[in-house]
């Protein structure tokens, strides 16, 4: 029998996304084509307007393809479903839900028994970092712990892959080295697969198992990063690290302001 572990997290193939827009054509993915391992840290850069996010919400289910295929677990992608958990960077989490039934309310919301959502919540709770702010409400949350309680209710959801559109991307350089620490965590702890969209070379160096760099409609590099982890800032002396950074700098800079 097939189960769902048979398949890679994600088989893209011939990916193609047009728009319409203002009576103009605008095909940001154009034959791409993208294998993730079950598990991996992938991370996404390129230039803006290049199709990152377009990319992230084609394989959420947010949005359609116009050609091609979008396998989840060799299960064709028709819509958003609960395997496949989406962090943004505008997280605008529930307002009126405090910290605990914000993290709760993914699970609540699709009827998953009380008894085992609860222990999960408490326990994403306080690896996050909230533990004592359960019933604090979001608005007396500085953005990094907001991000906290968004990264907490995604895990909570239990979804088989978490699709990340730079969700760190207004925060200053600790609070993000912080978050970092804490989604690492989370992953090496989970297993789960993760693809984290990012502009931010080190970011991608710093978390990513792989990173794939998307320009011209397809994927326009490919590499392995396999420096041993936990990844420090001893990273910034590294030989390796310094000549990726210069590749994938080079491979953004000359796509820059390709903007459609
Ligand atoms: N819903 C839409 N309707 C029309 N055009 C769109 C739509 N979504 C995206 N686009 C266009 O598709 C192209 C790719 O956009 P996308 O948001 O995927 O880029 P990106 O790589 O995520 O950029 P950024 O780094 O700025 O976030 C852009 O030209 C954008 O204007
Ligand atoms: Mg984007």
């Amino acid at each position: 029998m097939t189960t769902t572990t048979d398949h890679p997290a994600f088989h893209i193939e011939g990916l193609r996304v047009t728009f319409e827009a203002q009576g103009r054509q605008i095909t940001p993915l154009d034959g791409l084509d993208l294998d993730v391992p079950r598990g991996q840290f992938l991370c996404i850069l390129g230039p803006s307007g290049q199709g990152k996010s377009t990319l992230l919400r084609t394989m959420a289910g947010l949005q359609e393809a116009s050609a091609g295929t979008v396998l989840a677990s060799g299960r064709p992608v028709t819509g958003p479903d609960a395997n496949l958990g989406m962090v943004f960077q505008q997280d605008a989490i529930p307002m009126w839900l405090r910290v605990r039934d914000n993290i709760a309310f993914g699970p609540r919301m699709r009827k998953v028994p009380k008894a085992v959502y609860g222990p999960r919540v408490d326990h994403y709770l306080t690896e996050v970092g909230l533990g004592g702010r359960e019933r604090a409400w979001p608005k007396e949350l500085s953005g990094g712990m907001r991000k906290r309680v968004a990264i907490a209710a995604v895990f909570a959801n239990d979804p088989d892959v978490l699709l990340m559109d730079e969700p760190f991307g207004s925060l200053d350089y600790f609070t993000r080295a912080s978050l970092h620490a804490s989604l690492l965590e989370l992953w090496q702890e989970t297993g789960k697969t993760i693809v984290f969209v990012t502009h931010d070379v080190d970011e991608a160096i710093k978390l990513a198992d792989r990173v794939v760099v998307v320009t011209e409609g397809t994927v326009g590099l490919d590499v392995t990063v396999d420096f041993p982890r936990p990844r420090g800032d001893e990273l910034r002396m590294n030989p390796e690290a310094d000549s990726l950074r210069t590749t994938l700098l080079r491979v953004l800079e000359s796509r820059a302001g390709g903007e459609q």
